[in-house]
């Protein structure tokens, strides 16, 4: 029987269309996001063209840490295959202007909801052959961006974090990989919430940019692939793999 690939943030952007492509793979889906509408136009779409694949909607805040032990105890009795961690959203502007709740939310969200998903599918998972967890790092995980400077950091931890966890996994030769993607600008709902806009003109403020359906295939690329690491080049928008990015140091590792 197909495993089911749990996907955060699958309401809208990079989500939606990772969703649907995992569903042609033949992989069933938990999605999850806030905007429950929105998922089930997501699962009618896959209905449609995927009725063999199962679609389980679990709409859920992951801000909120005791919402996403909750989410995983209530989805673990599926087969689990994959995990995404997408949901995720950016600040722009100086640190001396930001606000608080925002930040606190994203701190939250980029980070904490990722890290709690994660570890729990580790401890079930890591032995299972075929597993996998992809975590939506961006550019700004591999250079700083000062315009987004909190945000940029938020994903430096999803990148390193990734990235040393797979090292970790292929060092004790655990069955499951973990890979992050990098993502450059993406047409999706991110400007907006980033900003605090509506209708952001991505032609105006980029000079190029992917369709998050572009994007969803270059995950599928990284999930296909034996390389555990995909950039988004700023200036081309093609995928770049790599095996390493970040030094690692396994001092201590084998204690
Ligand atoms: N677009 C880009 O240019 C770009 C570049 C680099 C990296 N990324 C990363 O790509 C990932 C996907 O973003 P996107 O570009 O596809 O943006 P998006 O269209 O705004 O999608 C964000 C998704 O996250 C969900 N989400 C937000 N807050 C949530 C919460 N508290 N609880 C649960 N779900 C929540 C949203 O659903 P609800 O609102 O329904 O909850 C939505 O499904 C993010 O991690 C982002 O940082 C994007």
């Amino acid at each position: 029987m197909a495993g089911y690939a749990l996907i955060t943030g699958a309401s809208s952007g990079i989500g939606y269309e990772t969703a649907l492509k995992f569903a042609a793979k033949g992989q069933n889906v938990i999605i999850v996001a806030r905007n429950e509408e929105k998922l089930q136009q997501l699962k009618d779409a896959i209905a449609a063209q995927y009725p063999n694949v199962d679609v389980v909607i679990k709409v859920v805040d992951l801000a909120q840490a005791n919402n996403v032990k909750a989410l995983y105890e209530d989805v673990k009795h599926y087969s689990l295959q994959t995990l995404v961690n997408n949901a995720g959203f950016g600040d722009f502007g100086s640190v001396k202007d930001a606000d608080i709740n925002k930040i606190q939310t994203m701190l939250h969200l980029n980070i904490e909801a990722l890290t709690i998903l994660t570890t729990l599918f580790v401890k079930d998972y890591e032995n299972v052959e075929g597993t996998q967890v992809i975590n939506i790092s961006s550019v700004g995980g591999y250079e700083i961006y000062t315009a987004a400077l909190t945000y940029s950091a938020t994903k430096y931890y999803v990148a390193a974090y990734t990235e040393g966890l797979d090292v970790q996994l292929r060092d004790k030769g655990a069955n499951m990989r973990a890979k992050v993607i990098a993502p450059s600008s993406t047409k999706t709902s991110f400007m907006d919430r980033s900003l605090d806009t509506e209708d952001t003109d991505y032609d105006a403020y980029f000079d190029r940019y992917n369709t998050s359906e572009e994007l969803a295939d270059y995950i599928m690329t990284l999930y296909d692939s034996d390389k555990h690491i995909g950039i988004v080049d700023d200036d081309t928008l093609e995928l770049k793999l790599y095996d390493h990015f970040y030094p690692v140091n396994t001092f201590g590792a084998d204690q």
